[in-house]
């Protein structure tokens, strides 16, 4: 079964009446994929509506039709949202074809949300409600063949992640390696620990890792911890035997609506962090809300960072919410994104916001600003150039970003040699509006130092 739909189709099956022509679309936006409707392309191709096709030829033939199509359609490329017909999944043929080019999604619904629907839109097979409510339980089964369900768009957009909310003690893992710390407050099982934290992600460990592993190239690693861990662990999958499958479980507010997700792996040199590492997505992320609950307050205030830059670039209140909404909402704009932008090469740049200012106080401060606090700043800062004075407030209250005692002149300096900085042009991540996050080069380099400056007490 595929894990998830990031080299391949994401089909959306399900009854008719499930949203799937409305969500479609939405989707294939967020994803930044085209949209294909298989009945469409019947119609295109016979020149008739569905209705029609039904009516005046029989369903034995629509349905040659709809097969046809739907081998055309998952054959294609670029890869797509495509949407199939109540139906489709009968056939022995289209099956064949999801399970060989796609990440099916089952939209679920109930007969009767289903009925009030399509009652009356004069699908033929939506005429008469007992004979819709037999044909719903006849066709249930069917839809167990999908690689996953989901009620609502981030839930699609969740699966199509491979991100999945469950316990962590059903992770199916060939080999466990859990942050040391974690393991021991939540009495996980392993094979192997990691010093807790940043302490994990060195050549060292890596090393320790590559040469006590000793699973063939069928296994799956799974790894338990924040995000220091996660990136570990998905570097020494990514690299051990050139490459195996891995599992993240994301212990802290961080590694679950950010770092365990996206497949950006690695470690730090010395010289620097993250300078080593690969592309490489895990088979699954699980999300396990409960782990949350050991989290010290210093922790979760890193979450709540992101958390907060999350709601800004999606222009919604996203820090109002409850934990398990906000870990929802956040972890499924973040699995949109990298979707749409695997290798980092166009729209993931827009995670960044804050972040430049962040790094350069970090740096300043030789990594002992916590990042949380250094993103609070960050985002303030990022606001302010926007000219959105209200969400400042916002980031103000809900963060509460005391300016840090850094030398402006290292900050500075630290800021110019960010990764971002493209020919000497300070490029930022700014919001045009909440929810419209751009790139820009614009702002001079006199107003960007005072921004820094005045994160700095
Ligand atoms: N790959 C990515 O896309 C990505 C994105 C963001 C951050 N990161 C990386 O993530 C790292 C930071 O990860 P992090 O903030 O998740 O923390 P972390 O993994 O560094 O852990 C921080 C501390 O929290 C403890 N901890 C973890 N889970 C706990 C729990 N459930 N209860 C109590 N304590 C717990 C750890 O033992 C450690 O002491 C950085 O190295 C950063 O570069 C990667
Ligand atoms: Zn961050």
């Amino acid at each position: 079964m595929a894990a998830h739909a990031l080299d391949r189709h994401l089909a959306l099956v399900g009854f008719m009446g499930a949203g799937k022509s409305t969500l479609g679309p939405l989707l294939a936006e967020r994803l930044g994929r085209p949209f294909i409707s298989v009945d469409e392309v019947v119609e295109e191709r016979t020149g008739e509506s569905v209705a029609e096709v039904f009516e005046r030829r029989g369903e034995a033939e629509f349905r040659r039709h709809e097969e046809d199509a739907a081998a055309d359609v998952l054959a294609r490329r670029p890869l797509g949202v495509v949407e199939l017909g109540g139906g489709a999944l009968g056939s022995e043929r289209t099956r064949a074809a999801l399970t060989a080019h796609a990440f099916t999604v089952h939209l679920e619904t109930s007969p009767d949300e289903a009925w009030e629907r399509v009652s009356g839109s004069g699908r033929p097979l939506a005429r008469d409600p007992d004979a819709f409510h037999a044909l719903f339980e006849e066709r249930r089964p069917l839809y167990d063949s999908a690689d996953a369900s989901a009620t609502d768009i981030d839930g699609v957009v969740l699966a199509a992640a491979g991100v999945h909310f469950a316990s962590h003690r059903e992770l199916a893992a060939t080999a466990v390696i859990a942050d040391a710390h974690v393991a021991e407050l939540h009495g996980i099982e392993v094979t192997h620990t990691v010093p807790r934290g940043e302490a994990a992600k060195t050549l060292a460990e890596a090393e320790q890792l590559w040469r006590r592993l000793t699973v063939d190239r069928t296994a799956t690693l799974g790894a338990v911890g924040g995000g220091s861990t996660t990136d570990l662990v998905g570097f020494v999958s990514a690299t051990y035997l050139r490459g195996i499958d891995w599992i993240a479980v994301p212990s802290t507010l961080v590694g679950q609506v950010d770092a365990a997700i996206g497949g950006k792996v690695g470690i730090d040199l010395p010289e620097g962090k993250n300078l080593v590492g690969a592309f490489h997505w895990p088979s699954r992320t699980v999300i396990d809300p409960t782990l949350l609950e050991t989290l010290s307050e210093e922790e979760r205030r890193n979450g709540l960072a992101e958390v907060v830059k999350t709601g800004l670039l999606l222009g919604e209140p996203v820090w109002e919410i409850g934990t398990y909404a906000q870990v929802r909402t956040c972890a499924a704009y973040k699995a949109g994104i990298c979707l749409r932008d695997p290798f980092d090469l166009g729209d993931r740049a827009q995670l960044n916001l804050g972040h430049t200012f962040a790094h350069a106080l970090e740096a300043a401060s030789g990594y002992t600003l916590s990042h949380g606090r250094a993103v609070a700043l960050g985002l303030l800062a990022a606001c302010r150039l926007s000219g959105l004075e209200d969400e400042a407030r916002v980031v103000e209250n809900v963060l509460g970003p005391d300016p840090v005692a850094v030398d402006r002149d290292t900050a500075w300096a630290a800021l110019q040699r960010d990764k971002k900085v493209v020919g000497g042009e300070i490029r930022l991540v700014l919001l045009e509006l909440p929810g419209r996050p751009g790139v820009t080069s614009e702002i001079e380099p006199a107003r960007v130092r005072e921004a820094l400056d005045a994160l700095i007490a």
